[in-house]
């Protein structure tokens, strides 16, 4: 159902995921995303309605590709539409979702022998082949080659662009005393063959733990772990990222800060 029409024509819908549904527009060269007011786990498994959630998660969004591309970092991303819909570049999907780890946490916990929140420096970075019948699984090298997603150069262009995305939203959420603990992205060509940062960037597809609170607080978690572990309180928790976020444009890069932007 769409509950807040964007200012412009939609055409067709063209995908719809769970969190979000794209639809086409009369210009060919952009979408809308509407952001569903809806949390799910265990790969779609549990849903629940949160009013006010897929407005947040559109503005924090908007708000972090927009930093990336000041950074020099290509995203889908054009502009804000209505509350909760966003405009974007149409692009062909690349069926990976790359994971990238600066603390073990979530997966990592259950499948290797470390201690929770352990720094992982460089960070961690893995593959997944986006497939929700299969359970997005894990791609072994072997595995990424057998399936033949992308050719090895683009898999270098893909994990560089990855790892600075990374690098400079970790940077930039520290001083707004949120910990980056680990997200999962997704990438795309454009028309003209420019590979773009695409999908959300949002606390659903990331851990974000609150440097406010001690390190035991069931209150640390600014994420849908809230959901995923039963602890309520999710819509505000996003609201006090996006509350955070907003400050990014008042903060004057720091020129000391080693590995700034782009590496
Ligand atoms: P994981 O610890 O469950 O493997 O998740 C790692 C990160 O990836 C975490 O920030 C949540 C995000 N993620 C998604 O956005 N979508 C998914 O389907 C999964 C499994 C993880």
């Amino acid at each position: 159902m769409i509950t807040d029409t964007p200012a412009r024509a939609l055409g067709p819908l063209l995908h719809e995921g769970k969190a979000k549904r794209l639809y086409a527009t009369a210009d060919p060269q952009w979408c809308a995303v509407e952001f569903k007011d809806v949390a799910t786990a265990a790969n779609g498994r549990r849903q629940v309605q949160l009013p006010g959630k897929g407005g947040l998660n559109c503005r924090i969004s908007g708000r972090l590709f927009t930093l990336l591309e000041q950074a020099g970092l290509p995203t889908h991303f054009r502009e804000p539409l209505g509350d909760g819909w966003m405009l974007v570049r149409p692009l062909r999907m690349i069926p990976l979702e790359v994971v990238l780890r600066n603390r073990a946490a979530g997966s990592l916990l259950r499948q290797l022998p470390i201690v929770a929140g352990q720094p992982l420096e460089p960070p961690l970075l893995d593959l997944y082949f986006k497939d929700d019948a299969l359970g997005d699984p894990f791609l072994s090298e072997a595995r990424l080659a057998t399936l033949n997603i992308v050719t090895p150069e683009a898999r270098v262009q893909l994990e560089t662009m990855a790892r600075q995305v990374n690098s400079t939203l970790h940077q930039a959420l520290a001083r707004l005393d949120l910990d980056l603990v680990d997200l999962k992205l997704e990438f795309g060509w454009d028309a003209s063959g420019q590979l773009r940062l695409a999908d959300e960037l949002s606390p659903d597809n990331c851990r974000l733990w609150d440097g406010r609170q001690s390190p035991d607080s069931p209150g640390r978690s600014l994420d849908k772990d809230r959901f995923r572990q039963g602890l309520g309180g999710l819509v505000a928790a996003y609201k006090e990222v996006n509350h955070r976020i907003q400050a990014l444009d008042h903060l004057q890069p720091r020129s000391h800060d080693p590995g700034q932007g782009i590496q």
